[in-house]
């Protein structure tokens, strides 16, 4: 079973299902920027009407880069962490001095740009050969098991975009981390875990989140531990650290530097 045809059916199955989305209409690479960082945090169908505001506000990286803190602020309250737009604002200025990097690697540099970010902006804005892996492009990959993200990536440089767009969209609306919709999944036919997904246990309705069970709690243990000095904490269960570790590398907040995780500098 080939990873083209496997391509094939997967972007045939794309342009019959995929949302019509603001950032997916553009190629302006701050109004990618802008929408990579929202998404990181927040469902789509919430993000669409703050992008569309925040794109009104401050239409380009320039306008942005001038923009006052609070003004920032205010207009991300209820986006997530703020430390996202103050970086999203401080790349932005270094953009406005400087130009667009146009590559996965030049953009990240830029601060808050890490390379899930810079990837996903580096393919849909630049048209760049590079995969775009967050955590649900990592998970598809792993389940149909046919090798790791990039082993999926289309030649095709014309393609590759569309790849990084579709894969997203098959972890959104099928094979999701809690439910796969195998009947419903263009892949399943060379998915190794084609019908053997398990959903991880629900909390029971009415249960409160213990802050112990939080991304935010892992987040803050790995940056303590790598703060002080110490490596990651190894008593934190290896799928919630690399959840974690994800986001804060997406965030700018951690590297990897000679296959090492530090905080980054
Ligand atoms: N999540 C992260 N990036 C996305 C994108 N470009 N489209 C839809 N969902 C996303």
């Amino acid at each position: 079973m080939s990873v083209p045809a496997l391509q094939d059916a997967v972007l045939a199955w794309y342009e019959e299902v995929r949302r019509d989305l603001p950032w997916r209409r553009t190629t302006d690479p701050y109004a990618i920027l802008v929408s990579e960082v929202m998404l990181q945090q927040t469902q789509v169908a919430r993000i669409v009407p703050r992008f569309e505001a925040w794109l009104t506000q401050w239409p380009t990286e320039d306008a942005l880069a001038a923009a006052a803190v609070p003004d920032v602020l205010a207009a991300w309250v209820g986006l997530g962490y703020n430390s996202r737009a103050l970086r999203l604002r401080a790349a932005c200025a270094v953009v406005a001095r400087d130009g667009w990097p146009r590559t996965a690697a030049g953009l990240r540099a830029l601060p808050g740009v890490g390379p899930y970010t810079a990837a996903a902006v580096a393919s849909f804005a630049f048209g760049e050969r590079v995969a775009a892996v967050d955590t649900n492009v990592r998970r598809i990959a792993d389940r149909i098991g046919l090798g790791g993200p990039e082993v999926l990536l289309p030649e095709s440089i014309e393609r590759a975009p569309t790849w990084n767009q579709a894969a997203m969209e098959l972890g959104a609306l099928v094979c999701g981390a809690r439910r796969a919709d195998c009947e419903a999944c263009p892949a399943a036919p060379w998915c190794a875990s084609r019908g053997a997904v398990v959903a991880p246990a629900r909390r029971a309705a009415g249960t409160a989140v213990r802050f112990e069970d939080t991304n935010r709690w892992v987040r803050g243990r790995i940056v303590a531990a790598l703060a002080a000095g110490d490596a990651v904490p190894g008593d934190i269960d290896a799928a919630r650290v690399r959840a974690a570790l994800d986001g804060l590398v997406r965030d700018g907040l951690v590297e990897v530097r000679d296959g090492e995780v530090a905080l980054a500098r």
